[in-house]
């Protein structure tokens, strides 16, 4: 039986890793190595539990840390395991230091690398996730691309052996799950929303977070809506907050600020926002997804389909490109499939055992 060791560590991941993890399961042995780059409850353990991934079989307890540190220190762990367990592929997820220590772990000891989510560019090489898509994807024997344009552009750079278009494995877990969050989740009540009465907001780039005259100026902006907006505050953006006390008592009026919530309160808050703002890839596709605008506060997008199908506005970190836009936005009529059919999982599955 074919042997798979996927490699997650950080919230976006358990997500993608669900639905693959389910397909994978029915034909092949999957080992599941979590690296601890999230691990906080409410960043990693909520989503196991949620999503009913199974317990993974190593959890390395790397935690936070500089970038080289951090990846550093998975690489050391991660071998450990590949070279105890000898798995037939590896199994990488996304564009984050979990995802390029798995593939370097691997490809070092000659062990195949299989990529879901390849393909994707920002082409802002400032940003650590470019640098960690781009290393990846020049390893992996196996790219699963979520969209034609993530085709192209490893087309572009001489990849095209091993390149499959899947579709996006988001979409897989956002059509299994918006049914439950439905049934589950209460979220609305607690926060005393009605849907349609509010925007709901992520930010946690490092670019918009770790410069505090940046990120004051974004919190500003987002407490000055004309609708209160719901911000789920990753840590990282939490710690720049209180280390710099960005947000005292009188500014918050408008803004719920919240715990980062699990993936069902997630669902139902986006599908229920006026409007959506995000540094955030998965959340731009969930946006769509849901058919709820969106405004990237970016300069760029990997997810460029998401522009040309005029739901989702770049606007950087500027407040009057922000408030211009959420003014002015009226999304088209039109909203085609970008993300593929909801199978990707199946695809994933079936390429991996047909290739053995
Ligand atoms: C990482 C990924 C990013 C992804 C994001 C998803 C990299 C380089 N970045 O960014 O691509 O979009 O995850 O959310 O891999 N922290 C906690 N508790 C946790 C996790 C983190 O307090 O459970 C704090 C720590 O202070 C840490 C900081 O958040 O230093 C940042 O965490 P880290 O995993 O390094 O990067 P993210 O910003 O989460
Ligand atoms: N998400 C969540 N709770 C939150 C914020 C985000 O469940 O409080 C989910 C969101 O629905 C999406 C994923 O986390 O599926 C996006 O992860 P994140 O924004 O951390 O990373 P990115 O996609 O930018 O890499």
């Amino acid at each position: 039986m074919l042997t798979i060791l996927t490699i997650v560590g950080a919230r976006p991941q358990f997500i993608k890793a669900a639905p693959v993890s389910r397909a994978l399961r029915r034909t092949a042995r999957e080992l599941l190595v979590h690296t601890g780059q999230h691990y906080d409850y409410g960043m990693s353990a909520v989503f196991f539990e949620e999503l009913a991934l199974p317990e993974p079989d190593y959890n390395l307890g790397i935690g936070s840390g500089s970038h080289g540190k951090q990846t550093g220190e998975m690489l050391i762990a991660i071998e450990e395991v590949l070279l105890s367990e000898r798995p037939d592929w590896v199994l990488v997820y996304g564009d984050t230091n979990s995802t390029l220590a798995g593939a370097l772990a691997a490809v070092k000891l000659h062990i195949p690398v299989a990529h879901v989510e390849a393909g994707l560019r920002s082409f802002n090489r400032a940003m650590p996730e470019e640098h960690n898509r781009v290393l990846t994807d020049h390893a992996a024997d196996l790219l699963f691309c979520p969209t034609p344009h993530a085709v192209d552009l490893l087309a572009r750079e001489g990849i095209t052996h091993g390149v499959h278009l899947t579709g996006d494995v988001m979409l897989d877990a956002f059509l299994y799950n918006t049914v439950l969050a439905e049934q589950r989740s209460t979220i609305l009540d607690a926060l005393g929303l009605q849907p349609q009465t509010y925007y709901l907001a992520t930010l946690h780039r490092p670019a918009n977070t770790d410069d505090p005259a940046q990120l004051q100026t974004l919190l500003d902006t987002l407490t000055e809506l004309p609708l209160p907006v719901v911000l789920p505050l990753h840590p990282r953006t939490r710690q720049q907050i209180e280390r710099h006390g960005l947000l005292p008592k009188s500014k918050i009026k408008n803004l719920k600020l919240i715990e980062p919530v699990g993936y069902l309160d997630m669902l139902l808050l986006e599908r229920c926002a006026r409007l959506i703002l995000t540094d955030s890839g998965g959340v731009q596709k969930e946006a769509y997804m849901a058919g709820v605008p969106c405004i990237t506060l970016r300069d760029e997008t990997e997810w460029v389909e998401t522009l040309d199908a005029g739901w989702n506005v770049l606007a950087g970190a500027d407040p009057d490109r922000i408030r211009a836009t959420v003014r002015d936005f009226t999304p088209p009529a039109e909203h085609p499939p970008l993300y593929g059919d909801g199978h990707a999982a199946d695809r994933i599955a079936e390429i991996l055992m047909a290739r053995g």
